[in-house]
């Protein structure tokens, strides 16, 4: 039995990860910023002993710590999928969005990944979600620059961290999920959510022992940066 880490999945994409890695065995430390998760609830009462509920709010100075001290075996995935969009432009944005917005998708994930990477297991995996819309080369963030300057945060202090003397030995993974069904895709997105975390836990069991740090998608399609 594995032991995986999903950061930030008390619905959409990231409720769905914790659902198939349930299904077929794992047992899932799943981080959520509210208590009182109905799904979480009936996936405890389906699957006794194999969920682990820890609460934190991702972006808390606390949220390291407290996730750290309820882990109780190395990790085998730790995939940090908490985000939020903004449509914003940079004109209109106030400073405390930037922030919330910067912090939540770049900073906090980094920061905690760090202050967990002792706590993987040999051959893991630590992976982020990022976002197409992350990527410079491709461009793809006309609509929301600011989101995508956001992901490309992510990216960029990922493969600084890739490249580090402290970098880890677990393979280091940026994810696309893929346009999808959640609240924040939208009813016009045309990926299912079991449909892109079917193609997401495909893409991190490719990626268990090896070395290094790849942008890739639900559809194992590698990304440039
Ligand atoms: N949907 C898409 O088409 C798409 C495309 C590309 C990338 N992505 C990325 O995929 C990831 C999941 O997206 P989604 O579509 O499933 O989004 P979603 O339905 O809006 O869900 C976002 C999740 O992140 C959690 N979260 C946000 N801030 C948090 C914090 N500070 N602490 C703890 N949890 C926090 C939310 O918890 P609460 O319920 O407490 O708010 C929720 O569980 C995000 O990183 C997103 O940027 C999505």
């Amino acid at each position: 039995m594995q032991n995986i880490l999903i950061a930030g999945a008390s619905r959409g994409i990231g409720l769905a990860l914790v659902r198939a890695f349930l299904e077929r065995g794992e047992r899932v430390h799943v981080v959520v910023r509210q208590p009182g998760n109905e799904a979480l609830k009936n996936l405890a009462e389906q699957h006794p002993q194999r969920l682990n509920l820890i609460v934190s709010d991702l972006t808390g100075d606390q949220a390291a710590e407290r996730i750290a001290a309820a882990l109780d075996a190395p990790l085998d995935i730790a995939l940090f999928n908490a985000g939020i969009s903004a449509r914003q432009t940079i004109e209109d944005v106030s400073h405390a969005q930037i922030v919330e917005l910067f912090l939540t998708n770049a900073i906090a994930p980094l920061r905690i990944a760090r202050a967990l990477s002792t706590r993987m297991a040999n051959d893991a995996v630590i992976a982020f979600m990022s976002s197409q819309m992350g990527s410079v080369e491709l461009a793809r963030s006309a609509e929301m620059p600011l989101y995508g300057a956001s992901k490309a945060a992510l990216n960029s202090l990922l493969r600084s961290w890739s490249r580090a003397a402290d970098r880890p030995n677990a393979c280091l993974l940026a994810l696309h999920p893929g346009w999808v069904k959640t609240d924040m895709g939208g009813d016009n997105a045309p990926v299912e959510i079991v449909d892109s975390a079917a193609g997401l836990v495909v893409s991190l069991d490719a990626h268990r022992g090896k070395s290094g740090c790849y942008f890739v998608d639900y559809q194992q399609q590698t990304l440039p940066w």
